[in-house]
């Protein structure tokens, strides 16, 4: 069936006009000032979007959804978590592969890609973690990224023990993402110092969750960007900093940048809404808010939001890592470095991104759909397909109510995580309508779509 969306307010990373947009065969085929449904036959779906923005479908590039990690896994399946996105207006997913330290990375790829490939409702893709890097891995590797349409690679300077990759690996690494002109997408944070203070801490009977923080203190992050940066200024690779949480990380990437690395920078939204001390409360709730690197003081958020606004931080993701509180959390009562890492936001990014940053003033409504799609699209490989309105381009699209009002909530989260890190918040705005390829697949909050429509988009390397 086609789809014509009728009289919406376009926003794309650069424009904001008024068009009708039609629809066939997965991909947008007009945009024009007026179409008349009367002229496209009658196998159509039509979309009222007076008063309505529409915006292309976000891309969330950094989620996790099958995580085996400190010693559990995390609760969504691609059923759940396509929901939660499709309800909150993302239609395009990148997922973290993590495999542990003695898997194979084709053997990973393959369990990461039958697991989505079962039961997305929306398009996704990996960046596949490299926690090995002797022969079998380097073959491997370059058969995912030339094979199976993966131009991205992930690192974690932190974890140690379990995904932590050494620095002679991290440089031959590095050497080889340069010449596949696969971008390499890290988690910055500098695991000896971490495993030392975190030790001293659990020994002086410092085990709440209020420790998470003290324990990996914002020195230890921006030196994890700078070591990255360094190695990246070493070997000519394109490297891209996940989470970054504080006003010395983003620093540190920006001199980088400013000596030539080609290095870019992601925030996620918990960084940017939430501070620590809702990890401070008491009861053991702080343990809900225990993500890596830690909420940090709110200070450091007015840094995120201006470095959005002048565009030196390309993305916004959410870093969705959904462990319940019950349960999974609790693995860390009697010590904060056993409470699963992570804070899910994939259904709540978009509502929040809109409320507090463009409803606030902080960003306008083009850089939010830059942060949030085009820039996603642009650095890893998927535009035009993805992450813009345009004839040729996907129908991929949110019609979006800015002046609807509503309460998240666990009842209204489509994840299967038991709790909500922002329970009882009021925010404005919602997706209305979204589709993908052309099909509507959720509706004001609701999946209605198709389970197993979602495709891996196969990505070319184009960091040269
Ligand atoms: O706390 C986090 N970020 N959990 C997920 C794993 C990671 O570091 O991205
Ligand atoms: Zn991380
Ligand atoms: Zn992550």
């Amino acid at each position: 069936m086609a789809l014509l969306i009728k009289g919406g307010r376009i926003i794309t990373a650069a424009d904001d006009y008024h068009a009708d947009i039609y629809c066939e065969n997965e991909t947008i085929t007009h945009i024009e000032p007026t179409i008349d449904p009367a002229s496209v036959g009658s196998d159509v779906e039509l979309v009222d979007a007076k008063g309505r923005y529409v915006f292309p479908g976000f891309i969330d590039p950094h989620v996790h959804i099958h995580l085996p990690f400190m010693g559990t896994n995390a609760r969504d399946d691609y059923e759940s978590a396509s929901k939660a996105a499709l309800a909150g207006g993302t239609t395009t997913l990148i997922e973290m592969i993590c495999p542990g330290p003695d898997d194979e990375p084709m053997a990973a790829f393959e369990e990461w890609f039958t697991k989505a490939d079962a039961l997305a409702a929306v398009d996704y893709s990996f960046h596949m973690s490299v926690v090995r890097f002797d022969e079998l891995a380097r073959t491997q590797l370059r058969q995912i990224v030339q094979e199976q349409g993966i131009a991205s690679f992930k690192v974690f300077l932190a974890y140690k023990g379990a995904l932590n990759l050494p620095d002679s690996d991290l440089f031959d690494l590095l050497s080889m993402a340069r010449e596949l002109g696969v971008i390499t997408t890290a988690h910055c944070e500098n695991a000896d110092a971490i495993d030392s203070m975190q030790q001293q801490l659990i020994g002086e009977g410092k085990t709440g969750p209020e420790w998470h923080e003290p324990s990996r203190p914002i020195a230890v992050e921006a030196e994890g960007v700078h070591h990255l940066c360094t190695f990246a200024e070493l070997t000519g690779a394109h490297i891209y900093i996940v989470h970054t949480s504080c006003e010395p990380a983003v620093k540190a990437a920006l001199d980088a940048q400013l000596r030539g690395v080609k290095v870019w920078v992601e925030c996620v939204a918990p960084h940017m809404i939430l501070d620590k001390s809702y990890a401070e409360q008491g009861d053991f709730v702080g343990a809900k808010y225990v993500m890596s690197p830690p909420l940090r003081e709110k200070r450091h958020q007015d840094v995120l939001w201006n470095g959005l606004r002048a565009r030196t931080i390309s993305t916004i993701g959410t870093d969705h890592a959904p462990f319940d509180f019950q349960g999974q959390k609790g693995m860390g009562r009697d010590a904060f470095t056993k409470i699963p890492n992570g804070i899910p936001s994939v259904q709540e990014r978009i509502d929040l991104i809109h409320h507090f940053g463009v409803l606030q003033g902080r960003i306008d409504l083009n850089t939010m759909v830059d942060a949030c799609s085009t820039q996603a699209a642009r650095l890893f490989g998927m535009y035009p397909r993805k992450g813009t309105i345009a004839v040729g381009s996907d129908a991929d699209l949110v019609v979006y109510n800015p002046n609807h009002e509503h309460t998240l909530s666990v009842e209204s989260s489509q994840s299967k995580v038991d709790y909500n890190a922002y329970e009882g918040w009021s925010v404005k705005g919602r997706a209305q309508v979204v589709t993908v390829r052309g099909k509507v697949q959720a509706r004001d909050g609701e999946f209605t779509g198709e389970i197993g429509r979602g495709q891996l988009i196969k990505r070319k390397p184009t960091h040269f």
